[in-house]
């Protein structure tokens, strides 16, 4: 069986290297369990070195995203070779953060082409941002799943990781995150709708992960979700103990 996956996400946390070398402290004191996972650390770019030196024996790095293009001259930006030169191997695309920022499934579908043409593995976030008795939120995860994921082959899509992250559950505290039966019925529908585009046998073996005020209280019940191979963490991520918690559930 295939290790379930646990992604960090540090997004902008935390705020200094010093807080950064507590928490690798202690997540390596728990290296044992973590080593049982396929644990990825996506921190702020500039911590990248130190994650890496500090936590290499129980984790493997992800970039929080990717530039739109792959080669070329682009102040500001960090393209995909270097990331991989510094031992990223996967990158979250389309965070619900940077989709609120004005990044569109289009831009989101150049990246997943930009990461698998480098040689990463792309996360891609996908989710409503309400649910409503009527299920018009299905069908905005249809169409938010199809343009995402546009003009890649079986063969691509086979290779990346899709991770549920309906907006509304982010950032919330666990009594308001999705409850277990909703989430079991997502996971249905993604691979219902990878299934329609790609095929049956792409949609059984594409890694779905959910993400969203994942933490100590709820990991457990939604752990247990049939198809689901892992979590997206935000802010658990960066208390070692929530965390910890986390990653026990999934094994
Ligand atoms: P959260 O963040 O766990 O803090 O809700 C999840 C995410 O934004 O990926």
């Amino acid at each position: 069986m295939a290790k379930p996956i646990l992604v960090a996400n540090w997004k902008n946390y935390p705020s200094s290297q010093e807080e950064a070398r507590t928490i690798l402290s202690a997540l390596s004191r728990k290296s044992t369990l973590y080593k049982k996972l396929s644990l990825f650390i996506a921190p702020p770019l500039p911590y990248l070195d130190l994650v890496s030196t500090r936590a290499k024996s129980f984790s493997r790095l992800a970039s929080q995203d990717l530039p739109t293009l792959a080669k070329g001259t682009f102040t500001g930006e960090v393209m995909p070779d270097i990331l991989k030169s510094f031992g990223v191997r996967v990158a979250i695309l389309g965070h619900s953060e940077r989709r609120a920022l004005g990044e569109t499934s289009e831009i989101v579908a150049q990246k997943v082409k930009v990461a698998l043409r480098a040689g990463i593995v792309p996360v891609v976030c996908v989710g409503e941002e309400s649910r409503d008795q009527e299920g018009e939120h299905f069908d905005f995860l249809r169409q938010q799943i199809k343009h995402s994921l546009s003009g890649l082959s079986k063969q691509a899509v086979s290779s990346l990781i899709v991770a549920y992250e309906p907006v509304w559950a982010i950032g919330k505290n666990a009594k308001e995150a999705i409850g277990p039966v909703d989430l079991a019925e997502s996971v249905i529908f993604i691979r219902k709708v990878l299934s329609d585009l790609f095929g049956r046998n792409v949609a059984e073996s594409v890694p779905v992960l959910y993400g969203g005020s994942v933490d100590a209280k709820n990991s457990e019940a939604l752990a247990q979700t049939s198809g689901l191979r892992g979590f997206l963490v935000g802010r658990a991520s960066l208390n070692p103990k929530s965390f910890e918690a986390v990653a026990s559930s999934l094994l």
